[in-house]
């Protein structure tokens, strides 16, 4: 087919001078443009609003980044009625045809990454190494489905009987809605959107209201890639105004959404239910949450061990779905192992995400800052607080908590919060570690630090997740190695990044001719 093989984008490297100087001009053009409005974009028309929602700084809520014009009904009917005109045309083109465009998108990311990453470090507060990542891995995402949709394009003759040929061949479904989430705000919503996008369907984009200025970013790549009108429409929208609307609209047929369980479960209910004037079973991809655990074994390398918790706990503020938010440790080695998480996480600094010095930030709004705290005085009363340490600034950020004592039955056990909330468990045996570890409703990622063996392969066959690191952290999944997603209710859909994603956005066809 004449493509490359796939090669995954290097990693952030602040040693690389250039990399590191380039980020304070960045961020501060990004300042220097505070205060615009972002239009929608539909049918590849500029088409501004009056409703309009701030995108702020979660470091600076005083500073609006951007004032971004809401749907209505109305605007949301004019996306659907876009992408249904273009469908057609764009259904009809090569895969290859299609795949060049992404392989487009991805070099102008590319190009941009640094600008794309400062956006993030101020509308989101990522760390600047975890905001290139979040773009390096959008690269990873186009690049990868770019070559997966010529893989699966090509038709499939099937059987050999004589007398007749027959083919499989995949075709796009229609309409999408893509549902994005704030956390990975460029990655995610890229890679919903060029999925359905390379396979032949035409798209309505809905950013979170707390990643729009990122998400605008998508309608600058794919005008500049070349993408024809209206496959691609920016349709930023009040959830409770559009949310429900776009899903049950009879003109879609598939919804790609990565977010919060109760999002994601009304979302599939909504969808289940057919409306006049539709034709199509809706088909529902959710990636929904986590409330993964790391288990610690009596002869882990603690060095690793407490540096790939705390990173896992504490990266972008625990806001990943991927996120450790509960570490089982083993009777044996628990004193040894908290005495050194809790250095550890004192010796993080917390501040804004502009400040590269800082490895804890704000968490991403008011509400996310309110539910941290909930969460806090609830650990006071399930367990004893090991860690609990906040900074009293402007700005939303809420208290790093890490609180032993924590058993499978407390909600703290159980509920995902989001944040920087670690629970530590003690647990008598390996054995017990892995029982309790699969105490929740989800399954999404885990991780097991151990030397021996038999734990290892007893966590492969029993640590039951969509995403399980054996003597590594549990973040940070990359595009074409570690697939993505996971199962029970962390969601439906296979694997973002993986070799069965395309699949979900597309009818499988066969014709068969008798010769
Ligand atoms: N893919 C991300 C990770 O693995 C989460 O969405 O951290």
């Amino acid at each position: 087919d004449g493509l490359t093989a796939f090669r995954g984008e290097p990693l952030a490297d602040f040693t690389i001078a250039d990399m590191r100087a380039a980020f304070p001009a960045a961020i501060a053009a990004v300042h220097a443009k505070a205060g615009r409005v972002i239009p929608l974009s539909i049918g590849g028309k500029t088409i501004e609003t009056a409703d309009r929602i701030p995108t702020v700084n979660p470091a600076n809520p005083d500073e609006v980044l951007a004032n971004v014009c809401q749907a209505g009904i109305s605007e949301v009917d004019a996306a659907i009625a876009a992408a249904k005109a273009a469908f057609g045309p764009w259904r009809d083109k090569t895969p290859r045809e299609r795949a060049e465009v992404l392989l487009k998108a991805a070099a102008i990311a590319r190009r941009e990454i640094v600008a794309l990453s400062a956006v993030q470090v101020l509308e989101v507060g990522k760390q600047w190494d975890q905001a290139y990542n979040d773009v390096g891995e959008a690269i990873d995402f186009l690049e990868y489905y770019a070559r997966e949709a010529v893989r699966i394009g090509t038709p499939r003759r099937m059987g050999r009987e004589p007398g007749e040929k027959n083919h499989l061949f995949y075709e796009g479904k229609g309409v999408a809605a893509v549902i994005a989430p704030w956390n990975f705000p460029l990655a995610i919503s890229l890679g919903m959107a060029s999925a359905a996008i390379v396979t032949g369907n035409t798209v309505v984009f809905k950013p979170s209201s707390l990643a729009s200025l990122i998400g605008h970013g998508l309608v600058d790549i794919f005008k500049e890639a070349g993408l024809p009108d209206g496959v691609f429409n920016f349709c930023p929208g009040r959830g409770s105004v559009m949310g429900d609307y776009l899903v049950e609209h009879p003109a879609i047929s598939t919804i790609a959404f990565t977010g919060s369980m109760d999002v994601g479960l009304r979302i599939i209910e909504k969808a289940a239910k057919v409306h006049p004037g539709q034709d199509y079973c809706k088909r529902v991809i959710a990636e929904m949450g986590g409330k993964n655990a790391i288990i610690v074994d009596d002869d882990a390398d603690l060095d690793e061990a407490v540096l790939g918790v705390a990173y896992s706990a504490f990266g972008f503020q625990g806001q990943k779905c991927s996120a450790c938010s509960r570490v089982i440790v083993v009777d044996s080695i628990y004193e040894r192992f908290t005495a050194r998480l809790k250095e550890a996480c004192e010796s993080m600094k917390i501040g804004p995400a502009e400040d590269p010095a800082n490895a804890m930030g704000p968490v991403v709004d008011a509400s996310q800052q309110a539910k941290v705290r909930e969460y806090a005085a609830l650990a006071r009363q399930e367990g004893k607080i090991l860690v609990e340490r906040g900074l009293d600034a402007k700005g939303y950020f809420a208290p790093m908590v890490v609180v032993e004592g924590i058993r499978p039955e407390h909600r703290l056990a159980q509920e995902e919060i989001f944040g920087p909330v670690l629970s530590v468990m003690r647990a008598k045996s390996f054995d017990e570690a892995i029982e309790w570890a699969m105490s929740t409703r989800y399954a999404l990622t885990g991780a097991v630090y151990s030397r021996s063996p038999r734990h290892l392969e007893k966590a492969r066959k029993e640590f039951r997740v969509g995403n399980l690191y054996l003597n590594r952290n549990s973040v940070g999944a990359m595009v074409a190695r570690q697939p993505f997603g996971g199962s029970k209710m962390s969601g439906v859909g296979s694997k973002a990044g993986g070799p069965d994603y395309l699949l979900q956005f597309v009818d499988p066809r066969v014709v068969t001719e008798n010769t």
